[in-house]
C-alpha cells in the first residue's frame, strides 16, 4: 500500500501585541489556498498557524494595558482565531507559544544545543532594536539606526547565551546554492546569499530575566529566558512532535513550505536553518517570502492610522471577494498597494460579470431547456466544442504547475481565461436561438452539456480561493457533494458531470458594488435639472414644428420629470402564461427593482443577464398580468421590439441619463 503524499505548511506565528491586519490575513489565506488545494488532490495536509506570545513587544503591549502578559495574550489571541474562522481558514492546528506542549520542546531544544556544545556564554555589547528585538553590531547600523526597519536602536551590554551560528555560514551558503527551491522567489534567495557574504556572527539566544521576564525559562539557567525568535521558530517542530512524538515528527518533518513576509526572511533563512543544522535536522523544503501591502503607496502603520483591517473589508465586501482580490491583484512575491476602487472593480468585472454571469446564465438555460436538470453527456464535434473541452482539459496541469510555484495570480488568470471562454462559447452558440428550432434540439443539448461541464470544472478550481462560493456554485448546479471525498485529478476530468441532477438556482453570487464615484455623482447637480441657459429655448414657445409622425413637442420641464437611469439586468424569466412578457430583476446600484418588459419574443431570458439598459426609474409602479413592474425599459421598435437601448461601455448602474 502506498501511503498518501504529505504536505506540511506553516504561516509565521503572529505577535499578540496587535490586532490582526491585512498582512497577517494575506499570509494565512495564501496558506489556506494551498492547504485546500493539496487536500483536494488527496494529500495528507498539516496546516499550522498560531500566535507568538512571548517577548518584549507583547510584554510592553500588556504593560500599556496594565494587565499581566498572559492575560493580554489570552484576550488578543481570540481576535486572530475569530478572524481566521470568518475568513474560512482551514488550519489543522493553532499553536500558542505559551502552551506547555510548545514550551517543553523549546526547553528540550535548548538542552540539546547545550549538550551538543552549540552554546556558550558571552558578554554582549552592542545595539539593540527594541521593536525588532534584534541585536546589531556598530557596523551593521545604517545612519546609526536599525538596518532592517530604520528605527532608533539602544546601547546594551549584558551576559547572554550565544548560539555558534557563525560556524554554519559556509554550509548554509552551499546549501542554498545547491537547493534552488529552498529560498524563493529568486530575488529573495539572492538577498540571503548577499547577506551571507558578510561574516556571520554568533547569535544571542537568551535574555536576562532581570531585563525581560516574559519568556520561556532556560532549562539549565533560571536567570534567563529564551530569545523570542528562537522560541517562535521552534513552533514549526514542537507542534508536529519533535522530542515528544518521534513517529508523528517523522511523518511531517521537514516542512514542505514555510510562508513568510519578506521582513522576516533572514530570521527564517539564517537563524532557523542553522538551528536545524545544529540539531541535525533536515531543512524545510521551501521558504517563500511574499511582498508587503501598502495603502495609497504608504506603509501601513498604526501611527499613520492607515491599517487595513480585514474585518472591515469582509464586512463590506464579503470574504470570498477579499480572498480573490488579494491574489488576483498582485503577484505573490511582490509588494502591492491596497485600493478599495481596485477591489470594487474586480468584484464587478471578474466576479459579478464573468463568474457570476456564467453560473447564472447556465442555470437559467438548464431551467428552460433541460427541465432544470444537469444534462447527460453529449460529445460535441464542432470546433468551438473541442476548443472549450481542450481548455478545460489543460486547466488542471496548468494550475498544478503554477500553484507549485505559488504563482497565485497566474492561476487565477488561467481559471478566468476558462470562465471567459465558456462565456464566449455560450454567446457564440446562442442556445436561445437553437431552442427556437426543433431540428437543432440535439445541438442545443450538446451546447448545454459543454457549458455545464465547463462550469463544473471551473467550480473545482475556484474552490481553494473562494471555498464558500464554490460550494454555493456546486449547490446551485445540483451537485452538493461535488467536493466530497474527491481526488481533484480525477474529478477534474472532462465528462464527469453527473446527469439528471436537479439544479437549485439561487441568488446571484456577487451582487454588483456601486462605485464610490457614483455616490459623488449623486451629489453633483443632477443632469436633469436644467441650467438657466438650457431652460431658455424650451420656454420660448418657438419649438420647431414636429416632423410628420413625431409626437408634438413638449416643454423641457416635462422631459426633466423623467428619471432615466442605467440599470443592469441580474435575472430574467418568462411571466407564466405570456409569450411576450419577461420578469426582470435589475440593479440600480443602490437598489434592485422588478420590471416587467414585453421583450420576450426578441430575447431569451438568459441572453439578457448582465446587459446594461435604460430604465425609466420614476414611473409609477403598475401590475402587468398580475406581476408588479417598478419601471420601464427603453427599446427600439414600435410594434415589435427590435433592440434594447444599451451601452457600449461599463457605465455603473444608477448613473443618470439626460
Ligand atoms: N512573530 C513574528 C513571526 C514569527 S514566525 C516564527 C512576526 N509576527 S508579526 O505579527 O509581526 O508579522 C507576521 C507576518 O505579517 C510577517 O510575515 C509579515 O511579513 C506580515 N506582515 C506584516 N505587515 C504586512 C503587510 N503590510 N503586508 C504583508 N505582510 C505583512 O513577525
Amino acid at each position: 500500500m502506498t501511503s498518501k503524499e504529505k504536505f506540511y505548511l506553516t504561516t509565521p506565528i503572529y505577535y499578540v501585541n496587535d490586532e490582526p491586519h491585512i498582512g497577517h490575513a494575506y499570509t494565512t489565506i495564501a496558506a489556506d489556498v494551498l492547504a485546500r488545494y493539496h487536500r483536494l488532490l488527496g494529500h495528507d495536509v498539516f496546516f499550522l498557524t498560531g500566535t507568538d506570545e512571548h517577548g518584549q513587544k507583547v510584554a510592553q503591549a500588556a504593560a500599556k494595558r496594565n494587565v499581566p502578559p498572559q492575560q493580554h495574550a489570552d484576550e488578543t489571541v481570540v481576535r486572530f482565531q475569530a478572524l481566521w474562522k470568518k475568513l474560512g481558514i482551514s488550519n489543522d492546528d493553532f499553536v500558542r507559544t505559551t502552551e506547555d506542549r510548545h514550551k517543553r520542546v523549546v526547553q528540550a531544544v535548548l538542552q540539546e544545543l547545550q549538550d551538543k556544545k552549540e552554546l556558550y556564554t558571552g558578554s554582549y555589547e552592542g545595539w539593540y532594536c527594541l521593536p525588532d528585538e534584534r541585536f546589531w553590531t556598530e557596523k551593521d547600523l545604517v545612519d546609526g539606526k536599525c538596518p532592517d526597519c530604520g528605527r532608533p536602536v539602544e546601547h546594551l551590554s549584558e551576559q547572554n547565551y550565544f548560539f555558534k551560528m557563525g560556524q554554519y555560514q559556509d554550509r548554509l551558503r552551499q546549501y542554498i546554492r545547491d537547493h534552488p527551491d529552498f529560498i524563493r522567489p529568486e530575488s529573495r534567495r539572492n538577498e540571503v546569499l548577499g547577506f551571507l557574504e558578510k561574516p556571520l556572527t554568533d547569535l544571542s539566544i537568551s535574555r536576562p530575566k532581570s531585563r525581560l521576564p516574559w519568556g520561556i525559562e532556560f532549562p539549565f539557567d533560571p536567570n534567563y529566558v529564551t530569545y523570542v525568535w528562537i522560541d517562535a521558530l521552534v513552533n514549526y517542530i514542537s507542534i508536529p512532535g519533535y522530542a515528544t512524538d518521534p513517529a508523528r515528527f517523522q511523518k511531517w518533518w521537514p516542512a514542505d513550505l514555510h510562508l513568510v513576509g519578506k521582513d522576516i526572511l533572514t530570521t527564517h533563512a539564517v537563524y532557523w536553518s542553522t538551528i536545524l543544522m545544529a540539531l541535525g535536522l533536515p531543512l524545510p523544503k521551501t521558504l517563500f517570502a511574499h511582498g508587503w501591502w501598502t495603502l495609497n503607496a504608504q506603509k501601513m502603520s498604526k501611527s499613520l492610522g492607515n491599517v487595513v483591517h480585514p474585518g472591515d473589508v469582509i464586512e463590506k465586501y464579503g470574504v470570498d471577494p477579499f480572498r480573490y482580490f488579494l491574489f488576483r491583484e498582485v503577484p505573490f512575491g511582490q509588494d502591492g498597494d491596497f485600493s478599495e476602487t481596485a477591489l470594487i472593480n474586480r468584484i464587478n468585472s471578474d466576479l459579478a460579470n464573468d463568474l457570476g454571469n456564467l453560473l447564472s446564465r447556465t442555470l437559467t438555460m438548464l431551467e428552460r431547456y433541460t427541465g432544470g436538470r444537469t444534462p447527460p453527456a453529449h460529445e460535441g464535434k464542432q470546433a468551438e466544442d473541442l476548443d472549450l473541452r481542450r481548455k478545460m482539459e489543460a486547466l488542471p496541469a496548468r494550475v498544478d504547475v503554477l500553484l507549485a510555484r505559488l504563482e497565485f495570480q497566474k492561476v487565477l488568470i488561467e481559471i478566468w481565461d476558462a470562465v471567459n471562454q465558456a462565456n464566449r462559447y455560450i454567446e457564440g452558440a446562442a442556445p436561445w436561438v437553437l431552442a427556437k428550432d426543433p431540428a437543432k434540439a440535439e445541438r442545443l443539448q450538446t451546447v448545454l452539456y459543454h457549458t455545464a461541464e465547463a462550469l463544473r470544472i471551473v467550480t473545482l478550481f475556484v474552490s481553494p480561493f473562494m471555498p464558500a462560493t464554490a460550494l454555493e456554485m456546486a449547490r446551485q448546479m445540483g451537485l452538493p457533494s461535488l467536493f466530497e471525498g474527491i481526488s481533484l485529478k480525477e474529478a477534474a476530468q472532462w465528462g464527469r458531470l453527473p446527469a439528471e441532477q436537479p439544479i437549485a438556482k439561487g441568488k446571484s453570487l456577487f451582487p454588483r458594488i456601486e462605485k464610490k464615484t457614483e455616490k459623488t455623482l449623486e451629489k453633483e447637480p443632477t443632469a436633469a435639472a436644467p441650467t438657466p441657459t438650457e431652460k431658455a429655448p424650451a420656454e420660448k414657445k418657438s419649438a420647431p414644428a414636429s416632423p410628420a409622425g413625431f409626437k408634438p413637442a413638449i416643454p423641457y420641464d416635462d422631459f426633466a420629470k423623467i428619471d432615466l437611469r442605467v440599470a443592469v439586468i441580474l435575472a430574467a424569466e418568462k411571466v407564466s402564461g405570456s409569450k411576450k412578457l419577461l420578469k426582470l430583476r435589475v440593479t440600480l446600484g443602490s437598489e434592485e427593482r422588478q420590471v416587467v418588459a414585453g421583450i420576450g419574443t426578441k430575447y431569451a431570458p438568459e441572453a439578457l443577464i448582465g446587459k446594461r439598459i435604460v430604465l425609466v426609474a420614476n414611473l409609477q409602479p403598475a401590475k402587468i398580468m398580475g406581476v408588479e413592474s417598478q419601471g420601464m425599459l427603453l427599446a427600439a421598435g414600435a410594434e415589435e421590439v427590435l433592440e434594447l437601448a444599451t451601452f457600449l461601455e461599463e457605465i455603473p448602474p444608477g448613473t443618470r441619463i439626460k
